[in-house]
């Protein structure tokens, strides 16, 4: 009989260590997860997909929750996360600036936090919680390929310099103001000018919050047809999804101005088969993904967090930084 009860507390035991060492009682890691908006091309059509198969790949359950461009409603998600007990969570930010409510809430449910996308913005806040990490880019990275793309591109097309100024006249579709990626982007685009000695001129900027297409169709519709209109010598996207807008808008005017973008998703591709976009950026989405849940289940089950993979965390940042790669009319095969 004392023998029974005793197997029966070994089992018992057994069972809380698994727990505690985050997982389900049929062994399986419980992501909490979510995209700051579905209606994102990239996070949507990219990261999400990625991290659903991936998770599904590596014996994890995941939960990924539309944040519908809220950052109250993503705080209200990870309350639930945290009271359904989930082992881990993944999280894309709505408001960069946002960091600390979750970082704060994750740390007082002692659950590790994987912070993906958008980069925290507040200084010091990563350091706050020894369980939070970051998987992303290194945002300056895609402005500086984007820019020095477009200087070459300038370089060998003269004609491109419509009134012969030895200025380029350009405007600019901006992503999310405040967004590391947003701000990088537009920084280093340009300064890749200004550094190779060409003289840019900015005609029109504007900004949108969710990076979309009708954004960029409408922007560019309405600059085409303004006082700058005939002026404009170059189109410089942060993302795909407001290229293609632009693109539209170019194709309904009758007109065909060089431009850039980021992302290299599929439909980007096929325009530049088209000849109707000059280049973009790979933005790694699927590898983004995965190191984002390899990160997360290793943080669930209590391991060092790039345990067993390729990832390299820098230090000071705790970061997780996937390269972004040039996409011209010349490669863009490889990527398709
Ligand atoms: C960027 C991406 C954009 C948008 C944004 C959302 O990395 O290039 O297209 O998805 O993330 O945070
Ligand atoms: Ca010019």
């Amino acid at each position: 009989m004392k023998k029974v009860v005793l197997l029966a507390l070994v089992a018992m035991m057994a069972v809380s260590v698994s727990f505690a060492n985050g997982q389900q009682e049929d062994g399986k890691i419980v992501i909490g997860a979510n995209i700051y908006s579905f209606a994102d091309n990239f996070m949507n059509g990219v990261m999400k997909p990625e991290l659903e198969s991936y998770a599904t790949a590596k014996g994890a359950d995941i939960q990924v929750v539309d944040s519908e461009g809220q950052q109250a409603k993503l705080n209200d998600q990870v309350d639930i996360f945290i009271t359904k007990g989930v082992d881990v969570l993944a999280i894309n930010l709505v408001d960069p600036a946002a960091a600390g409510t979750i970082i704060s809430k994750a740390k007082a449910a002692g659950i590790p936090l994987i912070l993906f996308n958008k980069e925290a913005t507040e200084a010091g806040v990563m350091a706050s919680y020894d369980k939070v990490w970051y998987v992303g880019t290194d945002s300056a990275e895609s402005g500086m390929i984007q820019g020095d793309m477009m200087v070459m591109d300038w370089k060998k097309n003269a004609d491109w310099d419509k009134n012969g100024d030895g200025v380029v006249q350009y405007v600019l579709l901006k992503g999310e103001p405040g967004h590391p990626d947003a701000e990088a982007r537009t920084k280093y685009s340009v300064k890749a000018f200004t550094d190779a000695g060409i003289k840019a001129e900015q005609l029109a900027l504007e900004a949108d919050p969710n990076w979309s297409t009708q954004h960029g169709n409408d922007k560019m519709a309405a600059w085409l047809t303004s006082s700058f209109g005939k002026d404009i010598e170059l189109v410089i996207c942060n993302n795909d999804g407001m290229g293609f807008g632009a693109i539209t808008a170019m194709k309904a005017a009758g007109v065909r101005l060089p431009i850039y973008s980021v992302d290299a998703l599929a439909q980007a591709l096929t325009h530049i088969a088209d000849g109707e976009l000059d280049g973009t950026v790979l933005n790694d989405g699927v590898n983004q993904s995965r190191a984002t849940l390899d990160l997360a289940i290793n943080a669930a089950m209590g391991k060092d967090v790039t345990a067993g993979t390729a990832w390299t965390l820098q230090a000071a940042s705790k970061a997780v930084r996937v390269p972004y790669v040039a996409v011209t009319p010349e490669n863009y095969q490889d990527f398709q």
